[in-house]
């Protein structure tokens, strides 16, 4: 697969604080990568790396064969900042159309791709209004839209939903995903709704304090983080755990479920199957736990290992 981005031991300070330490990664063409960690990890400060718009203390970066920040890897990459603000007295059209021009559109293709925008992400109603007066969540959108006018072959998204509804944050995810399919972009998306971000990424990079603590394609991690954790619930959970603490099993309690650590999950499930029918209980779940982005950002940034739920 063809490396679109590539960046080497990045490292980024501000006076004696280390940002960004000793970051390397690369992004394969085509895909959807999420950039997850705490806040302050470093996940605004890499975007502006990558974009140029600041530049690292040490390290290197390349974006199809170009420097990062030079003019040739700009010209290729769109970027919706994490706080968009406009200070234009432009309304939305004049505003985008105007974007659209300086990212080497002609007027009359920046016209036609903000019409094409504006509908999808359904600001129609607000062609004519200032974008300065625009809500938080408005906003937002235009940045959207601004970072794709020109159909960059790399779009960086720093938290594209903050801010918004919750059915904003779904139209959103799924405009986007269906403009990056569609275009076949690269994308590196920053969010901290994790169930939202599982949603639309191929891989996930994790971040914290500047390092990076997890890169990795979403299908493998299963694979990887997959800790042999069952969950289960029956008309009398408490009995169902004194039976299978007896058998030998780890298990707790939590929120109407038990979550057993089994080695053997076949053998636990048969157990549990078994002794449900034995005393006429009623299973209302039997099911392996997922690894989800949210549990494992517990694991590696919180440091919450899945031994102490158990
Ligand atoms: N221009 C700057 N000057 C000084 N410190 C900065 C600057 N920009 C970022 N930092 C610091 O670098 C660290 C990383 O910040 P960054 O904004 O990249 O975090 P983030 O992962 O995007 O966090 P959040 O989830 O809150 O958006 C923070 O400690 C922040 O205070
Ligand atoms: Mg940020």
């Amino acid at each position: 697969m063809d490396k679109i981005i590539e960046i080497s031991h990045l490292n980024k300070k501000f006076g004696d604080f280390t940002a960004i330490d000793d970051l390397s990664f690369s992004l394969e063409s085509g895909k959807i990568y999420g950039i997850i960690g705490p806040n302050g990890a470093g996940k605004s400060t890499t975007m502006s790396l990558l974009m140029g718009l600041i530049y690292p203390t040490m390290g290197t970066g390349m974006v199809k064969g170009f420097p990062l920040g030079s003019q040739e890897a700009k010209q290729i990459m769109g970027y919706s900042p994490e706080f968009p603000s406009f200070y234009s007295d432009m309304n939305c059209l004049e505003y985008l159309v105007y974007m659209g021009t300086l990212s080497g559109l002609t007027y009359d293709e920046a016209i036609d791709r903000t019409k094409e925008l504006i509908k999808e992400f359904d600001l129609e109603a607000h062609l004519f209004k200032k974008v300065n007066k625009f809500s938080t969540g408005m906003k937002k959108k235009v940045g959207l839209i601004q970072a794709m006018i020109h159909d960059p072959e790399i779009l960086l998204l720093d938290e594209p939903t903050a801010n918004l509804d919750p059915t904003s944050r779904m139209e959103i995810i799924d405009t986007l995903k269906k403009l990056v399919t569609q275009k076949k972009m690269t994308v590196l998306i920053s969010s901290h709704v994790l169930t939202e971000l599982e949603m639309i990424i191929d891989h996930v990079i994790m971040i914290n304090k500047g390092r990076i603590v997890l890169d990795q394609p979403l299908s493998e991690v299963q694979e990887v983080f997959n800790k042999e954790i069952l969950q289960v619930s029956c008309s009398d959970n408490q009995q169902m755990m004194d039976y299978l603490t007896k058998q030998g099993y780890e298990c707790s309690l939590l929120k109407e479920k038990i979550r057993i650590k089994a080695a053997d999950k076949q053998a636990c499930k048969q157990s549990i199957v078994e002794f449900v029918y034995q005393n006429h209980f009623t299973l209302n779940l039997l099911q392996e736990e997922a690894v989800t982005l949210e549990n494992l950002y517990k694991q590696l940034v919180e440091g919450e290992q899945d031994e102490t739920h158990i």
